[in-house]
């Protein structure tokens, strides 16, 4: 064989990824279960490069030199396990299996055990940037074991985004950690959109401006700290006008959000870990309440504030930017600490400051302040959650009081602003000297002698609630 690498599922992100790597100088074998996909691809994009173009998995095996390396670009679940079964009884002890996908971590984990078995490399890597991204260069995030990694990461890290002349691609750790990290960057992509939208409805709805003079106010915030690529891209999607009706593009698409997975996935995995993270979870499900259509129509005549929401402060503009931003640093901290949380759970040792410089390029979320967040593990790699962090701490005190104003404005205006006001709740929970959480505690210990601690000495106690109400060590 003489390809250096081989791409199996040619849909735009596998086909993109082969151009890639064509156009990086690795001859790379592709192949498609349907025929028609490798062909087109060769004939449009053969001149880009080298493509070995095969009609079999087995000829793609054979076309590639050794160690075989090869990415599976296909759906996750079933039809991925079914690409890897065919594939591990065509390669041989050394060779490497990546898979490209959005595939659910314990999946990977799973995957590169049994393969392991079999003396086969697993390589469960997260990519990120769409089709774009695919084609001119990703943010990979890769797990599987260092020998794996050593033979591919030099080829992952020529085919990725670079900022500041580094990839952005790094080895996040063993079996499962690549698809996790991702999983999360997805969780932190949906809580980072329903902010931008929860902003946008507030600009619409309590300042009166129009699409495209929001449009406006985006271009000109895409200029400091929240500089990011899903907020230039609101601006672009805000400034389009629909050709058909001349409506602004916003007000014609239907307002219900869909999902494909992979949000669900954070928030279920931070509920196990224990490991909260609101604005993940509010944004998922915001995507639900806005589908949940029959409901919304039975509460559509439930009234709207009976007090009017008062003057407009000349100020919301700002304020509005305060809260975002704010409420942006929540939601990274709420990921990042889940993450942290999963690679002691997993015994991952991810490097938290690594997969914050590989999201500064190539992938959806990447932002300016990921730079800052990188600095932040770096310095600090144990800390513990990011406002914590001496930058961000100072960020997010001198955005706080806005960010109250702009809540306190939404709930008075009836607007709904889940993640802004969930992400204020998460910051104000953590600063708080003294929880409720106490009185949860009593009650527990009252209806069923759950027991409590007490914040004066150890062990756990329980208070004789129907009796005389002493208490009791237990
Ligand atoms: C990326 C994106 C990509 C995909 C999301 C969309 O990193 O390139 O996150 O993975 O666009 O999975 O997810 P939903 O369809 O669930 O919004």
């Amino acid at each position: 064989g003489t390809a250096a690498i081989g791409v199996t599922g040619l849909a735009t992100m596998g086909g993109n990824l082969a151009r890639n790597l064509a156009r990086n100088g690795y001859p790379v074998a592709v192949h498609n279960r349907t025929s028609a996909r490798t062909e087109a691809l060769v004939s449009e994009h053969g001149d880009e490069g080298v493509f070995v173009p095969a009609g079999t998995l087995a000829e793609l095996v054979d076309s590639l030199q050794r160690p075989r390396q090869v990415i599976i670009m296909v759906k996750a679940g079933g039809a991925t396990d079914a690409v890897i079964d065919e594939l591990a009884g065509l390669l041989e002890p050394g060779d490497i299996i990546l898979d490209g996908g959005n595939a659910h971590f314990a999946d990977t984990r799973r995957r590169e055990a049994a393969l392991r078995e079999r003396g086969l490399h697993f390589v469960g890597t997260g990519i990120s940037g769409g089709e774009e991204g695919a084609l001119l260069g990703p943010s990979i995030m890769p797990g599987g074991s260092v020998e794996a990694y050593r033979q591919v990461g030099p080829v992952l890290e020529n085919i990725a985004a670079e900022v500041d002349g580094a990839p952005c691609c790094v080895h996040v750790g063993p079996d499962g950690a690549g698809h996790f990290v991702k999983m999360v960057h997805n969780g932190i992509e949906y809580a980072d959109m329903q902010l931008i939208a929860e902003s946008y409805d507030l600009l619409r709805a309590v300042a009166g401006l129009a699409p495209a003079e929001i449009a406006e106010v985006f271009r000109t915030w895409n200029q400091g700290d929240l500089e990011s690529y899903l907020i230039e891209i609101t601006a672009e999607v805000l400034g389009h006008t629909d050709p058909e009706t001349g409506a602004p593009f916003v007000d014609v698409v239907a307002d219900r959000a869909e999902q494909k997975g992979t949000g669900r996935w954070t928030v279920r995995e931070a509920l196990e870990l224990g490991d909260p993270v609101p604005g993940i979870a509010e944004a998922v499900f915001a995507r639900a309440l806005s589908g949940a259509v029959r409901q919304r129509e039975v509460c559509a005549s439930l009234p709207g504030p009976t007090e009017p929401p008062g003057e407009v402060r000349s100020g919301f503009v700002d304020d509005l930017r305060e809260a975002l931003y704010g409420a942006k640093l929540a939601a990274y901290a709420q990921g990042f600490s889940m993450i942290s949380a999963a690679s002691e759970q997993y015994g991952w040792n991810v490097d938290l400051a690594g997969t914050a410089r590989i999201w500064r390029g190539g992938c959806i979320i990447r932002a300016r302040f990921l730079d800052r967040i990188a600095e932040a593990y770096r310095t600090r790699p144990e800390l513990l959650n990011l406002l914590a962090d001496d930058y961000f701490a100072e960020q997010v005190s001198r955005s706080q009081q806005a960010w109250r104003r702009v809540v306190g404005t939404a709930a008075a205006a009836g607007v709904p602003a889940p993640g802004l006001s969930s992400g204020l709740a998460y910051y104000d929970t953590l600063r708080a000297s003294r929880l409720p959480a106490a009185l949860v505690q009593g009650l527990r210990d009252y209806f069923g002698a759950h027991t409590y601690q007490r914040v004066d000495r150890d062990g756990y106690f329980h208070t004789l609630w129907s009796g005389d109400r002493s208490e009791t060590a237990s």
